[in-house]
């Protein structure tokens, strides 16, 4: 065997066994961790489904299928839904009212291009999702979240204008998701609508639902979907484009605008579907700039030159692989095939040094976060 194919090889067994091991029959879906994270979560689970169809295994619509199980009656999609105990996310017992980024509609064309044609039923609830997210969060031309837990990204530095400190710390954390919490308005059914102390239009969110609603485009042959996400990019590359971090800034709404600029690496994520190729190479090329984002086993979340980087810290520096997953995607949609192989490699051998964990140091590899986390099965699919 080759080097390439024996580490695809080592990437695939190691992730058959997390996903094996994570599976819950009587359930339907996976748990990130067993005791770290025993509930589903949005974008986890769609990670894992990517991972199930990369093996072709039917478990990969079982996993959508449990994640739209949760849907509201109105199409809202919640972040979590519970697994033994509850868990204070909004008002009510069995899900959460917040939402995560809608990875759900890549996850269901990865299970149709593996011939999982048992997929098709699930596309009217992902655009029933899409629907209501574009009724409930567009504020401006730009789809809004309503806490930081909602970008996936929850302890991003991009938030530390809330915090009031790029220095991070989980307990001072933890008291502004709480009070964030409390500042949010729900509707009468549970959905989280408006928050008094923040609404932001990030860069990532916007740029995964567009990616989605144009990926739905090309699913069903309805072109209301394509004309909806190339609307909202276009819309985000006019407003939050800033030349002098060369990525998309995230737009503020409602809260303090100071940390919004900081350069992370979900930032580069419109490059998946935004049209200024421009613009998008010139992101994603700062994925292959040592002193800022490129790593070993990179890319580093946010750039070593920041005041905020620490290699080690939940969502201060460490690589993520589900984050890397989507960025090579839209590294091979810009044709930068060589930065699309680099990840690729640094990915699956972070994936393996770190024993298949939540995120890991960009330089060493070193695990970190629960480990094994399933969404790093998702390597298996690159
Ligand atoms: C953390 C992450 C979030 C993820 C969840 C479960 O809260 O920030 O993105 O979905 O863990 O893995």
């Amino acid at each position: 065997m080759d080097g390439a194919t024996d580490l695809d090889a080592r990437v695939r067994a190691g992730a058959w066994r997390v996903l094996e091991q994570a599976w819950q029959q009587a359930l339907g879906y996976c748990r990130p961790h067993r005791r770290a994270y025993p509930h589903l979560w949005l974008w986890d689970s769609c990670f894992h489904s990517i991972a199930w169809s990369a093996f072709g295994d039917e478990r990969a619509v079982d996993e959508l299928a449990a994640v739209f199980e949760g849907q509201f009656a109105n199409g809202f999609l919640p972040h979590m839904r519970y697994g033994r105990r509850t868990y204070k996310r909004g008002p009510l017992a069995t899900v959460s009212s917040f939402t995560q980024p809608p990875v759900h509609v890549r996850a269901i064309a990865a299970a149709r291009a593996a011939g999982l044609t048992s997929s098709d039923k699930l596309i009217e609830h992902a655009s029933r999702a899409l629907d209501a997210l574009w009724r409930l969060r567009m504020r401006d031309g730009l789809l809004v979240i309503v806490h930081p837990w909602e970008a996936g990204t929850d302890d991003s530095p991009r938030w530390d204008a809330w915090v009031g400190s790029t220095s991070w710390q989980r307990r001072r954390w933890s008291r502004v998701d709480r009070h964030l919490l409390a500042t949010t308005v729900f509707s009468d059914d549970g959905v989280a609508v408006d928050n008094s102390e923040f609404v932001v239009a990030p860069a990532s969110f916007n740029a995964i639902a567009a990616d989605a609603a144009i990926t739905l485009a090309s699913l069903t042959g309805d072109d209301e979907w394509r004309t909806r996400g190339v609307s909202l990019m276009e819309t985000l590359d006019e407003r939050a484009w800033d030349d002098a971090i060369g990525q998309w800034a995230d737009v503020v709404l409602v809260g303090p605008v100071d940390s919004s600029r900081t350069p992370t690496s979900d930032a580069v994520l419109p490059a998946l579907c935004v049209d200024n190729s421009g613009h998008a190479v010139t992101a994603l090329s700062q994925l292959t700039d040592p002193a800022l984002f490129a790593a070993a086993y990179g890319p580093r979340f946010t750039p070593a030159s920041e005041p905020a980087y620490r290699a080690d810290a939940y969502w201060r520096g460490p690589a993520w692989p589900q984050l890397n997953y989507l960025t090579v995607l839209a590294a091979r949609r810009c044709g930068m095939t060589e930065l699309a192989d680099e990840l690729t490699n640094a990915t699956k051998r972070g994936a393996l040094r770190s024993g298949f964990a939540e995120y890991w140091n960009p330089d060493t590899g070193e695990g970190l976060g629960a480990i094994p986390q399933t969404w790093a099965a998702v390597t298996a699919a690159l």
